[in-house]
């Protein structure tokens, strides 16, 4: 047994406040927690009498920091625990275990806010739990468990995942070691058992999306930020473990946290593991880029469906009550097919869809459950749409793209949309549409007949833009700035007038939509509205301190222009009157 008094050993990135963008409250206290640590006295009394205690731990101490075996110490933990976890040192067998307890295997990664989600391997079939009784389970090497719970199938892979939440004691370690999932409450550690490093969520290879020619991999931690996107030289990808039958192949783009491998010359019909490589430097060893994502081959994936002019996608998180109006319009006005990324959503988004697809509407419902990665998602869906949509209009569910030419037509025409984008000859790759930004306008919930019904007054000055991008010609890098692309060199973006095509943003909604809203910002670039670290940000929303306290006389504010046009005209195609007053077609 050794007993290393380094206070560090750890190659891992450092989680500190700043590093994880995204952490929950808990998570920086904790970090806050470390530095006044107790003092090396007790520490030390503590680890020699629980190292002689509990020497059999052997597991506990040989790549061990002082701080983990301190740790231990200090938790002491209890009697019956570890009876009830005694090291099977006959059982070298890591799968199967005598009385049905199964380790799965799986990969994982540390979530803000403490959370481990654990993603099933795809060679294990484990499927969402079916039946209450059935358990799933994380194991820890000091013997504590904690309860995993489904959390969601990933789309493209199939695999089942799991959240588990990591125990007081390991969120001071670095590293922290991976859990061990187990289909029971019980399962016995062996003493050969291995605790990888647990990826954590701000240094991590997180999805991964094949076409033809390539594999796009979406990676948080190389590229921080705007500005600092490393060349893609200085990386490389590997396909399979970390072993002999690794392949690397070049990375021909780098940018934001998307970056493209070459594919390698092999031949595969299970996914395999994909890893980033950032290639040794003088001043640096090659260091591998922890990984969950898989690689499957494009052919493998084929879900054949027709080639459509015009799609819409949009990244939602529990708007569902909004989505019906925003498919309903924007299908009656050209939009074709709806891409909806996801983001974990409870609310009741798969009825809404599953409704919406019963009326033949083309939703696609992608889960995107990786926090704070709008650019990455945005990307994805340019890969994700290229087979099946020619133009892609990406828009917020709370905006609606409107002609103010439209209001002499009694009728939407799915030609709409198609006479404000350019002639297929074009060198014009994307169309932008200033926006309008409604206020709350007297609403102090959401209107029944819906957001186009509800909110009529509005800031008079336009605001960012919103696009609608031919697919075929976005940039290699598949760059995304949100509002817009980056367009292959000789294609050009033009931004429209507000007289021929306008996004009327329904941004600032009564105090309770609001709210809910702005409590979580999507984007990796932009601050947390509640942090005062870049208060003139234009995310910020003006007047609004750092609380979510309801700002006094909200329901009038914003309010500088009257602008009823999308009202009016979505009540003479949309609305029927009915006894005392009218109902808009997607109320239900
Ligand atoms: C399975 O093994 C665990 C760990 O040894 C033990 O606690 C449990 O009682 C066993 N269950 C059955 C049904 O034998
Ligand atoms: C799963 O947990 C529940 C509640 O803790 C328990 O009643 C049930 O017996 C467990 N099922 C299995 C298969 O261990
Ligand atoms: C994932 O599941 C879907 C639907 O069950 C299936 O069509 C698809 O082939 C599966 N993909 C993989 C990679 O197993
Ligand atoms: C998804 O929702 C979580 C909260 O559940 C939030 O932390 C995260 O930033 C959101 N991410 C995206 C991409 O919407
Ligand atoms: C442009 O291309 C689309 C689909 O590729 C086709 O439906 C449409 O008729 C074309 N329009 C013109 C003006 O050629
Ligand atoms: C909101 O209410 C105020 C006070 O009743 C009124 O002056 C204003 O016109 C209303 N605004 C809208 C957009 O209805
Ligand atoms: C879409 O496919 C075309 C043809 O293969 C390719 O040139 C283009 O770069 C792709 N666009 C995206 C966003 O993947």
């Amino acid at each position: 047994m050794t007993l290393s008094f380094k206070t560090s050993s750890s190659s891992s990135p450092r989680l500190t406040p700043k590093s994880i963008a995204g952490a929950g409250d808990d998570a920086s206290q904790f970090f806050h927690h470390k530095t006044s640590y107790r003092a090396h006295t007790t520490t030390l009394f503590f680890i020699l009498v629980s190292l002689s205690l509990f020497g059999f731990f052997s597991l506990y101490c040989s790549p061990n920091t002082i701080y983990r075996a301190a740790f231990f110490a200090t938790t002491r933990p209890s009697k019956s625990r570890i009876v009830s976890y005694v090291i099977n040192t006959q059982d070298s067998s890591h799968h199967q275990l005598s009385n049905g307890s199964r380790r799965i295997r799986a990969e994982a990664v540390l979530w803000p806010g403490w959370d481990i989600l654990v993603i099933v391997s795809p060679e294990e079939k484990v499927m969402p739990p079916q039946l209450p009784g059935e358990n799933y389970t994380c194991f820890y090497p000091n013997g504590e468990k904690s309860i995993a719970r489904f959390a969601a199938i990933l789309p493209f892979s199939n695999r089942t995942s799991f959240r588990c939440s990591l125990p007081g004691i390991y969120r001071h370690h670095h590293p922290i070691p991976t859990p061990i999932l187990a289909s029971s409450k019980t399962f016995q550690l062996s003493p050969e058992t291995r605790w990888p490093d647990l990826p954590l969520w701000n240094f991590v290879v997180f999805e991964a999306i094949s076409t033809e020619n390539d594999v796009v991999l979406f990676v948080k931690g190389p590229n921080r930020g705007l500005g600092s996107n490393k060349p893609p030289e200085s990386f490389r990808c590997v396909f399979g473990e970390e072993s002999d039958t690794a392949i690397r192949t070049a990375v021909t783009s780098s940018v934001q946290e998307v970056f493209r491998c070459s594919l390698p010359d092999i031949t595969i019909d299970t996914p395999i593991k994909i890893y980033l490589e950032a290639v040794a430097t003088d001043k640096e060893e090659t260091k591998t880029i922890p990984s969950v994502a898989y690689y499957t081959p494009k052919h493998t994936l084929a879900e054949p469906r027709e080639k459509v002019l015009l799609c819409a996608t949009t990244m939602v998180y529990n708007v569902a009550k909004y989505l019906r109006e925003w498919v309903m319009y924007h299908a009656a006005i050209g939009i074709q097919r709806f891409i909806i990324y996801d983001n974990g959503s409870d609310d009741e988004l798969n009825d809404v869809v599953e409704v919406l697809n019963s009326e033949k509407y083309d939703v696609i419902k992608v889960l995107w459950i990786w926090p704070k990665t709008q650019e990455a998602g945005f990307s994805h869906a340019a890969v994700y749409g290229n087979d099946t949509c020619t133009w892609m209009m990406y828009l917020d569910v709370d905006e609606f793209l409107f002609s103010p030419a439209w209001d002499k037509q009694s009728q939407p025409s799915d030609r709409m949309i198609r006479s404000l984008l350019p002639s297929n000859h074009s060198m014009i790759g994307q169309v932008s549409f200033k926006s309008h930004e409604f206020g709350p306008s007297n609403q102090t919930k959401h209107p029944r007949e819906g957001v186009t019904q509800g909110y009529t007054c509005r800031r008079e000055e336009d605001q960012r833009h919103k696009s609608i991008v031919r697919l075929s010609v976005v940039e290699h890098s598949l760059y995304t700035a949100i509002h817009h692309f980056g367009l292959k060199g000789e294609y050009e973006w033009r931004v429209a007038d507000t007289e021929e095509g306008v996004v009327n943003h329904y941004k600032y909604q009564a105090w309770r939509e609001f709210k809910a809203k702005f409590k979580r910002r999507v984007s990796a670039y932009v601050v947390d509205w509640t942090r005062v670290s870049n208060p003139k940000s234009r995310d910020r929303t003006p007047g609004l301190g750092f609380k979510p306290v309801e700002p006094d006389g909200w329901a009038y504010k914003f309010c500088e222009v009257m602008d009823l046009r999308l009202k009016r005209l979505t009540k003479k195609w949309f609305g029927y009157p009915v006894k005392n007053g009218y109902r808009m077609a997607w109320q239900r």
